[in-house]
């Protein structure tokens, strides 16, 4: 007999049995429809316990290393487990020849012959890299996000990846961490918006497509939140904040469709998240009602021995499966111990059954058992890697993600010709920073250099000057960044050249392995000679553009305080140089925001524009210049540029805000808009921005809380009327009765370029 399924949409399968009656010498052809749920009690059916928790096993491959390793020279023994129908996914194996050999061992030497998932950290692009999710959050475009994302999962699914670690749906309010980059920033709302787009863009509308891949929501829940914003550190924060500022983007994730989630490798009020049976069987699973799986990270059912909270490797396997982990990356601990588990009964059958199906489910939907090799076709990898398609829309986004932080006296754009510009700084021919950390498949000094850029475009005169050093040598990935702290001999070639000129643009801020995972840091201003180069050539010119590149917030006071304009770039991927130099030209009109605070001194960390008031938000009449307020005594409590920031080639004028009644009540909404005018001379675009305040309530709320947003483009003198519609709904929050609801009360509501504006309008909800 024969057996072959065609796809059909919406999950269902066709299965064809041909069977060969030889005794009548004719072909008899019946068709039977099954759904994935019967295709997989079909095949647990066939399994042995030992198989079972084969696919609850992930094993990293024999390329790429993004963790510690928890076992040295290993590879033949995976080689035989793969054989053994003991592995369910791996990790790191990449390209299409090489998924397809260990595909080839898993489908054709194991007994029931079931595919891979194969997993790898897609983070911002494949082998082309679009800028880090950080910077593309900044572009407040969830449509480019969304296709960003998609043609990152078109590159990587042709090399044979069909599973991606991402989106990191983590909202951070620390700097000082260095995963700030691979995130959507601090706000809730803005992170719940783009965790949806990128699921939508890598997962796209069929995942049994070959162009998309299954996502990830991580790191579930509250990474971002490690004390002092130190990489893995413990995370202590209240149900409130769990579940009003954290949360939300997994929910967000979830009720996109994201096929799976990643834990953590923190614990959260003295749970490590790997066991973490509230956050993931009673949050996710029932309350969400969640029905992908759940991967550990990596080693962390092994770490949960160094919390301190399991007491041996079998102990840690019972906490992890009880607490609702389905695989576990890396510990090596499911596949040694879940079978004596089970006969102790100190973890259920049903259990495994329940995890299993779910990672059985995900890879009949991605058609893994319909074609196995179909992410293994070396000619599609030929022709997708690399085109122009995926060159374009990292170029697209690397532009929407730039963010203009200062244009005193429209020093910018920049004139195209007749100009001498002295080009300075360790990043200007840098062609590797701007490729930032998460970049594993991409090739190093790929990226196109801000030097390179500029001389494409324009046509002035570009003498160029590295200044000081940023690095001593290219770190590998897991390896700690050596700045250079001896050299400032080229401080004075820069000085020369910029005397001269009549622009100096000077490129400077963080190497690319500075910011990720494992790269948090106690400073957060320009490392190394950076500073003092800056200052030097400040003394001889003061006509400096600074264009940043960088993966999370940085200190830039004295910045602020001297230069006429300040470019925030990050690090923007294989089209950098290209995007930064359309910019500095006015081709392209930046209209980035800020998705974080930018600080005016690390001491201010953490620090976020959604705050609560306190019971003593400001000293003011008699009480002027008295300190029992909650404030510094050597610093403001502002940031530098608030959450929201960025300007624009045109000048925006905002009307006053008008709502259609003053009362909300139930099952009603009401209108706010306003005018939106281009003041300017020439085209652009708008992030407007609509916050809320809730006066008072069961649960302090916090002084404002974005609710809604539009992107407009407007011409020279175009007008457009914004509208933001406001439900009961929008004004919901996890209260006092452990439920999200709205309370009647009192609410203000700004709209405004950023998260700061005053522009007001009042209101109430009965
Ligand atoms: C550890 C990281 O925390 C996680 O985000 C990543 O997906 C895994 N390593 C695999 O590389």
């Amino acid at each position: 007999m024969l057996a072959q399924y065609y796809f059909l949409p919406r999950g269902r399968y066709l299965l064809l049995l041909f069977s060969f009656l030889l005794s009548c010498g004719g072909t008899d052809q019946k068709e039977v429809e099954l759904s994935i749920p019967q295709r997989v009690n079909e095949l647990m059916a066939k399994m042995t316990l030992k198989e079972k928790i084969g696919q609850m096993n992930q094993y990293n491959g024999f390329w790429n290393v993004t963790g510690p390793s928890p076992k040295e020279g290993n590879a033949k023994e995976k080689y035989d487990h793969l054989a053994q129908g003991l592995v369910g996914s791996m990790l790191n194996v990449r390209g299409a020849r090489e998924v397809r050999a260990v595909q080839e061992i898993a489908v054709n030497k194991s007994r029931l012959g079931i595919p891979l998932i194969i997993g790898f950290d897609l983070i911002h692009g494949y082998k082309t890299i679009s800028p880090i999710p950080l910077a593309e959050s900044a572009s407040w475009d969830l449509e480019a996000i969304r296709n960003s994302a998609a043609l990152g999962a078109k590159e990587a699914s042709a090399a044979g990846i069909n599973w991606t670690f991402a989106p990191m749906v983590d909202i951070t309010r620390d700097a000082r961490w260095g995963r700030v980059m691979e995130g959507a920033g601090e706000d809730p709302y803005l992170g719940s918006v783009i965790a949806s787009a990128r699921v939508k863009g890598f997962q796209g509308d069929d995942l049994s497509s070959p162009n998309s891949v299954a996502a990830c929501a991580k790191h579930f829940a509250a990474y971002g939140f490690a004390e002092s914003g130190k990489d893995y550190n413990t995370v202590d924060i209240g149900e409130s904040t769990l579940h009003n500022i954290v949360l939300p983007p997994f929910k967000a994730a979830s009720d996109a469709g994201v096929r799976t989630f990643m834990n953590a490798f923190n614990e959260l009020n003295g749970i490590p998240a790997t066991a973490d049976k509230i956050l993931q069987r009673d949050i996710l699973k029932r309350d969400w009602g969640f029905d992908g799986f759940i991967v550990s990270d990596w080693g962390s059912l092994k770490e949960m021995i160094v919390h301190g909270y399991a007491r041996d490797n079998n102990h840690a396997g019972e906490l992890a499966l009880n607490g609702g982990s389905d695989m576990d990356m890396e510990s090596y601990i499911y596949l040694s111990e879940l079978e004596s588990l089970v006969e102790e009964g100190r973890v259920t059958m049903a259990q495994i059954d329940d995890a299993v199906r779910r990672i059985l489910t995900v890879k009949y939907e991605l058609g893994l058992f319909d074609d196995p090799f179909r992410y293994c076709d070396t000619t599609r990898e030929k022709e997708i890697t690399g085109a122009h398609e995926i060159r374009a829309g990292a170029l697209d986004m690397a532009k929407k993600s730039i963010v203009l932080l200062k244009n005193n006296n429209a020093v910018l754009p920049l004139k195209r010709e007749g100009q001498t510009i002295a080009l300075i700084g360790p990043l200007a021919a840098d062609k590797n920073s701007p490729l930032g950390n998460w970049r594993i498949a991409g090739e190093n000094n790929s990226a196109i250099s801000v030097l390179e850029g500029m001389r494409k475009y324009g046509a002035n005169t570009i003498i160029h000057e590295q200044g000081v050093k940023l690095v001593n040598e290219i770190p590998a990935f897991h390896r700690e960044v050596n700045i250079n702290t001896t050299d400032k001999s080229g401080i004075k070639a820069a000085k020369n050249i910029a005397k001269n000129a009549d622009v100096v643009v000077m490129v400077l801020g963080e190497y690319g392995f500075q910011s990720g995972e494992g790269r948090s840091r106690s400073k957060l201003d320009l490392p190394g000679f950076q500073q003092e180069l800056l200052e030097e050539v400040y003394a001889v010119n003061k006509n400096i553009i600074l264009v940043l590149m960088n993966g999370r917030p940085l200190v830039l006071n004295w910045a602020d305080e001297h230069l006429p304009a300040i470019v925030e770039a990050w690090h923007l991927g294989t089209e950098s140089g290209n995007a930064i130099a359309e910019v500095l030209y006015g081709d392209y009109n930046p209209s980035g925001k800020l998705p974080m605070s930018f600080p005016r001194s690390v001491g201010q960390m953490p620090l976020y524009y959604n705050y609560k008031n306190t019971g003593r938000p400001g000293a003011k009449g008699a009480d002027a210049g008295s300190v029992f307020w909650s404030h510094y005594g050597d610093e403001k409590n502002v940031p530098l540029y608030p959450f929201g920031f960025g300007l624009s080639y045109t000048e925006f004028e905002y009307s006053e805000i008008t709502l259609s009644k003053p009362e909300l009540t139930r099952g009603t909404k009401i209108e706010a808009s306003v005018t939106l005018t281009n003041r300017g001379v020439v085209k652009g675009k708008e992030v407007v921005q609509m916050y809320i305040r809730d006066h008072y309530a069961s649960v302090t709320r916090p002084v404002r809380e974005l609710k809604d947003f539009e992107l407009v483009e407007l011409a020279p003198g175009e007008s457009q009327q914004i509208i933001f519609e406001i439900t009961p709904e929008t004004l919901q929050f996890y209260s006092a009765n452990k439920k999200w609801e709205s309370e009647p009360g009192t609410f203000s509501l700004f709209i405004g370029t950023n998260s700061a504006t005053t522009r007001s309008a009042h209101f109430e909800l009965e």
